[in-house]
This record gives structure tokens, C-alpha cells and sequence, in this order.
């Protein structure tokens, strides 16, 4: 068992490490994607317009494709606007995640599935910690996600992780390290992002398959924004400090995520007794 000094130890150590880090040390965290992002995959699919201010992944039947940060992130609030494929977009995933790498990688992920068109996109969400994840939660959207851009944001601090939709708060994962819950906080994640093809799970459990007439398909990304540290051969280098490193949900938040928890959520992985039979993950047996 832990002492009550040793666990105030170990829960102000790397708030406090962290806040001299901020202290000392500040970056700029506007950019374009020419400056902040690779294309990785795709031939020529993936392409960088608009003098960097607009990205674009495609998908046809030959391939998807994807990109992914220059940097590696250690905690931040990090802003991204996707407009999703439009119309009939049944058997697409559009991914945007964090991770680390490694077998005991950790891993914060937004996966979009397709769907007909009239029929409402699922959000996906799912947080990985040393190498585990099975922490599935899947919203409806309150707004068509192939009309217009919308910000997909992370918050992630020493305390928590926060998946915000439009600046409202739909999920948290909470630091339950003194629970015995591990938590991402010492290995640096890229940002990736990809367009595939998953017709053989995704839309309707696989159910209704990808109409490569609609092809190709287009999803479009811009305002990305970091106020993040960013993870420099063993160091790191902090920006916007202060507001997202200490950052709590007020109990404003915490009624509007509740809402959009009653009203769009159509599955938890906390309310699944039948995947967990010997008992829910811990996490969600803590309030
Ligand atoms: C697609 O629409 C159907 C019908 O509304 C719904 O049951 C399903 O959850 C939606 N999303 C996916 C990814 O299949």
C-alpha cells in the first residue's frame, strides 16, 4: 500500500516538472501543414493545398491514404477541423488519432465510419495505455459532418485526457494511476491521420459494403492548432501553458458532457457487462 506522502509525491512530481518545463520555455504553434505535417501513404492522394492551409485525403478502389506530424507531443490541446466524405460514404474510415510507438504504445483515437447517405456517421473513440485499449465509446454526431468543418480537439494534461466536439466535451479518461489504471504520460505521440477503406466491419458491422461509384472519396482537414509540448530529443518544448496544462472540466462542462452523453452516445464499453463478465475495467467503476 501507498503512503499518503508517497502518493502526494508522485502526483505533484510531473505537474511540477511540467510547469517549469512551461516556465522556461514557450514555441510558436501556428503553422500550415506544410510545415507541421508528412504525407505518408497514398501516391499523390493526399495533398496539400491552398498554401498549406487546407489538406486533403483521398480513397479510391486501388488505395487510401494518410499523414502524420513532424512533431511528437508530450501533453496539449490540440485542434483539428475535419469535414468528413460526403454522401454515401458507407464503408469509410476516416481515422485521426495520437499514438506513441511500441508494443506498449498509448493511443488516443477519433475514428469516423460511414455511412449511407441520410444515415449518421458513428464517432468512435477509444484510448490506449501501454499497449491496451478496449475502452470503445461510439457517439451520433448532433450536426452533418460532411457539410461544413468542425474542430475535433484533445485535451491532454498530466490529470486527464478530454475528446471535445466543437469545443463541447464528449468523453474523459481520467489519471487513475494511484487506482492502479495506467496513464499516457511519459511517452511523446504523433498525430496521424487516414482515409480507408474497412467495408468488411465498419458501416452496419460490415453489413453494407463500399460503392466504389461514389470514388474517390474526399475528406478535407484544416485550422490544425497545438498548444502542446512538443517532444525534442529528450526535452520538451511547451506553448500556450497555463490554460490546457492545469486544465479541469468546470461543472458547466461536466453538464454539457453529460448531455451529449445521454442523447448521443450509442455505446460504452463502462456499461458492457456481457465483454467484461468477470467485472468492468476499473476506470469505469471510479467516479
Ligand atoms: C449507420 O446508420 C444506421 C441506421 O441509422 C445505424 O444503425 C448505424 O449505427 C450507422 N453507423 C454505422 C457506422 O453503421
Amino acid at each position: 500500500m501507498m503512503t499518503t506522502s508517497s502518493m502526494v509525491n508522485s502526483l505533484l512530481l510531473p505537474i511540477f516538472a511540467c510547469a517549469l518545463l512551461v516556465a522556461t520555455l514557450s514555441a510558436a504553434a501556428a503553422g500550415s501543414f506544410n510545415n507541421d505535417f508528412d504525407i505518408t501513404w497514398g501516391d499523390g492522394r493526399a495533398k496539400i493545398l491552398n498554401n498549406g492551409q487546407l489538406l486533403t485525403l483521398s480513397l479510391d478502389k486501388a488505395s487510401g491514404s494518410g499523414f502524420q506530424s513532424k512533431s511528437e507531443y508530450l501533453f496539449g490541446k490540440i485542434d483539428m477541423q475535419l469535414k468528413l466524405v460526403p454522401g454515401n460514404s458507407a464503408g469509410t474510415v476516416t481515422a485521426y488519432y495520437l499514438s506513441s510507438q511500441g508494443p506498449t504504445h498509448d493511443e488516443i483515437d477519433f475514428e469516423f465510419l460511414g455511412n449511407l447517405s441520410g444515415d449518421p456517421y458513428t464517432l468512435h473513440t477509444n484510448v490506449f495505455t501501454q499497449g491496451k485499449g478496449n475502452r470503445e465509446m461510439q457517439f451520433k454526431l448532433w450536426f452533418d459532418p460532411t457539410k461544413d468543418f468542425h474542430t475535433y480537439s484533445v485535451i491532454w494534461n498530466p490529470q486527464q485526457i478530454i475528446f471535445m466536439v466543437d469545443g463541447t466535451p464528449i468523453r474523459v479518461f481520467r489519471n487513475l494511476e494511484t487506482r492502479g489504471v495506467s496513464f499516457p504520460k511519459s511517452q511523446a505521440m504523433r498525430i496521424y491521420s487516414s482515409l480507408w477503406n474497412a467495408d468488411d466491419w465498419a458501416t452496419r458491422g460490415g453489413l453494407i459494403k463500399t460503392d466504389w461509384n461514389n470514388a474517390p472519396f474526399t475528406a478535407s482537414y484544416q485550422g490544425f492548432n497545438a498548444d502542446a509540448c512538443v517532444w525534442i530529443g529528450g526535452g520538451s518544448r511547451c506553448s500556450g501553458a497555463g490554460t490546457w496544462m492545469d486544465y479541469e472540466m468546470d461543472v458547466t462542462s461536466q453538464k454539457r458532457m453529460s448531455s451529449v452523453q445521454s442523447n448521443y452516445m450509442i455505446y460504452n464499453y463502462c456499461t458492457d457487462r456481457k465483454r467484461f463478465p468477470q467485472g468492468l475495467p476499473t476506470e469505469c467503476t471510479i467516479n
